[in-house]
């Protein structure tokens, strides 16, 4: 009986360390580390970065989008009239040419959710 009780503490241990559920956060170090790779060859990340091929993304969270001066945006992104939270992120990140129908973001899109989950955390701290 001990020996139960001492399992039912340890998975209650566990599932309050370690919770597994869909709606997890993104892991920041994670996203970091795929945002090297998948969209630094087209954005800064750092405050008063210059854009390159796409514009800075320095405080994108939450923001409206199409903000960033001097940037040129497609005509596409500044008639969505958008706002860059998690949920339209998000849908960008999966297809961007479902969200901004003549966006020129090109980037074929993350299918895994963990992949978006963790670049957002990424673009969160930002800030
Ligand atoms: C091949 C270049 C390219 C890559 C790779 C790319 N982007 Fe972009 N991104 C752009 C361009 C160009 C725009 C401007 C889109 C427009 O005006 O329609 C943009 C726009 C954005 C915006 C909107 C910014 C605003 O000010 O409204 C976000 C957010 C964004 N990109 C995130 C990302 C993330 C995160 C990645 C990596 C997963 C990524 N992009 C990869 C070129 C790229």
């Amino acid at each position: 009986m001990k020996s139960f009780l001492k399992i039912i503490a340890t998975v209650a241990f566990i599932s309050v360390t370690f919770p597994i559920n869909a709606n997890a956060e993104g892991d920041p170090v994670s996203g970091e580390d795929i945002f090297n790779k998948k969209c630094k060859i087209c954005h800064t990340a750092e405050q008063g970065g210059d854009a390159k091929i796409g514009p800075n993304l320095f405080g994108v969270h939450n923001k409206k989008a199409g903000q960033f001066a001097g940037y040129k945006y497609s005509k596409g992104l500044i008639e969505a009239d958008l706002t860059w939270d998690d949920a339209t992120l998000d849908a960008y990140l999966l297809k961007p040419r479902d969200v901004i129908k003549r966006g020129k973001m090109v980037f074929a899109g993350f299918r895994k959710p963990q992949d978006r989950e963790d670049v957002i955390a990424y673009l969160k701290t930002l800030k």
